[in-house]
């Protein structure tokens, strides 16, 4: 049976969506292809709202996070981690074998400016990695004011944020916060299939790039700059996945962007209050996620099982991540959800339950 997913990543597809990859095949040397590209891009500049460079990779978000640090690698690298894919982002710098050290909270805690602060000041970075919206604790960072104290403290320090689970459902104001890297794979709140990710890089941080003496291939912006303005990628790209990035694009801005982040804020605060009210939330108030929620399983219910009722209903949540399973289940109201359709998962939540 189909189930409608609630779970971070990948999200519900609109059939338009997979629809739109449904056209004939294009060479991707073709000018049809370049049309496609240059279309599509200025559409990610808005949704970013930045003039800098936007980057197609064919690949999920994990092998642009390595590309971002490999390039980024002029001196040692500051890795924050809150959770599973900061940890994860810590462990790709060190097995690329370049110099970093990491800073790290609590599961369900968030990485503050303060913190960043401290652990910046004992040392002579580069860069700093921050995974925005963590989507295994369901913590949101302030990357906003992380970026604005990097700036003031420590200008020569490359910004570079993993806004995986959160690109399209929150706002991102590339340019005026000043950040260097922002990627997002397209399969969570693109609502997309996986297979793509946007990457918007700065000029800085391209010339950064420069001064690498081993940038790598496949992820080098130097790579992506030569067909750049062509509006061609220098590998093979995922022409199916841009055809529906283009497609879901035009539905995105026809939303507004602003209604699009109102939305996302609506459907988080709906399952928090749930979550309140019935169970409790893992992660620190001041920072919880507008695109996922992570609940504490305070009734010790079998979370599987709920799911597999909630699959005879058709609908699939997320157990806890890692060592959260059963002790906490995820809920993400991300993509192209709406506000009736986490009224309609939390009754039938409440149904199996009995609550
Ligand atoms: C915040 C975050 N970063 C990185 C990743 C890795 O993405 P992928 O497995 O698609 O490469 C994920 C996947 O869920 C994620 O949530």
């Amino acid at each position: 049976m189909y189930k409608k997913l609630f779970i971070p990543g990948p999200t519900h597809v609109r059939d338009e969506i997979l629809q739109a990859q449904a056209v004939p095949m294009i060479g991707h040397r073709a000018p049809e292809y370049s049309d496609l590209q240059l279309e599509v891009t200025p559409k990610l500049q808005k949704l970013l709202y930045t003039q800098q460079r936007v980057y197609l990779y064919a690949c999920s978000s994990t092998g642009v996070m390595e590309g971002s640090v490999r390039q980024a690698a002029t001196k040692p690298i500051l890795n924050t981690v809150c959770g599973a894919f900061s940890k994860r982002w810590h462990e790709i710098t060190l097995q690329n074998g370049l110099p970093c050290d990491k800073v790290e909270v609590e599961m369900g805690q968030a990485i503050t400016p303060e913190l960043v602060d401290d652990a910046l000041s004992r040392g002579d970075y580069g860069a700093i990695t921050v995974v925005m919206n963590e989507t295994s604790t369901g913590v949101m960072n302030p990357v906003q004011e992380i970026a604005a104290l990097v700036h003031e403290k420590y200008p020569d320090v490359l910004l570079l944020v993993d806004a995986v689970s959160c690109m399209a459902g929150v706002k991102i104001e590339f340019d005026a916060w000043g950040l260097d890297v922002c990627l997002a794979g397209v399969q969570k709140c693109f609502a997309l299939p996986p297979g793509l990710t946007v990457c918007a890089v700065s000029d800085r941080a391209r010339e950064r790039a420069r001064q690498v003496p081993y940038p790598g291939h496949y992820f080098a912006y130097a790579q992506m700059d030569k067909r750049y303005d062509k509006g061609q990628t220098p590998a093979t790209p995922a022409i199916s996945l841009i055809q529906a990035l283009n497609r879901q694009m035009d539905d995105i801005l026809a939303e507004g962007l602003e209604n699009r982040w109102q939305r996302h804020k609506e459907m988080a605060a709906v399952v928090q209050d749930w979550a309140r009210r019935y169970f409790a939330l893992y992660s620190d108030e001041r920072y919880l996620s507008p695109t996922v929620t992570n609940i504490k399983n305070t009734r010790g219910i079998s979370v599987a099982n709920l799911n597999t009722e909630l699959g005879k209903r058709g609908a699939m949540i997320s157990n806890g991540y890692g060592d959260l399973k059963e002790k906490c289940f995820r809920i993400a109201h991300m993509g192209d959800l709406t506000l009736d359709d986490m009224h309609w998962l939390l009754e039938q939540i409440n149904d199996i339950l009995g609550l």
